[in-house]
């Protein structure tokens, strides 16, 4: 019949497309790294003028890592600033010392570049220069 039919083909297709999904993830695990930022985080706060440890988790760091170069930058509301906070360092180190941007006081998240981008939780810069 042809409901019957329409069902099994139906059927077919999502276990293809599951079995290729499957297959598909290990690799993606293998190559990509997104390391997971840690500090800072919802309710940190640095103040401009001092200088800051940036963490990130690297215990799911995979054996090989197709860019293992990292840079970190200043971003809000999805939008990524033209501010370097660091670059050119190991996506393995774990941390790196930063110092706070003059930007205006508000609240901003990092984004972490290594194989993908990775935004931190949204924190807080204060800086008496600005207001
Ligand atoms: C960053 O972490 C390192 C290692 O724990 C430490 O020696 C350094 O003082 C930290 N820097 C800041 C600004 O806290
Ligand atoms: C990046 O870091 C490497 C190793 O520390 C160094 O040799 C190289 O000169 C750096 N490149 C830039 C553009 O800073
Ligand atoms: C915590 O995160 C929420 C949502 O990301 C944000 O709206 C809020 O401003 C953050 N709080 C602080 C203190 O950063």
């Amino acid at each position: 019949m042809k409901f019957t039919n329409a069902i099994t083909s139906s059927f077919v297709l999502v276990s293809a497309a599951l079995s290729s999904l499957t297959a598909a993830v290990p690799l993606s695990r293998r190559d990509v790294y997104a390391p997971r930022v840690t500090s800072p985080h919802n309710g940190t706060v640095w103040t401009f003028g001092q200088r800051y440890n940036v963490t990130w988790d690297t215990s799911d760091a995979p054996q090989r890592i197709t860019n293992p170069i990292g840079q970190i930058k200043l971003g809000r509301d999805n939008i990524i600033f033209p501010i370097t906070l660091a670059s050119n360092f190991s996506v393995l180190d774990g941390r790196i010392e930063v110092a706070v941007p003059n930007v205006d006081s508000g609240d901003y998240n990092l984004v972490f570049f290594g194989d993908s981008g990775d935004n931190s939780e949204v924190f807080t810069i204060t800086n008496t220069n600005s207001n």
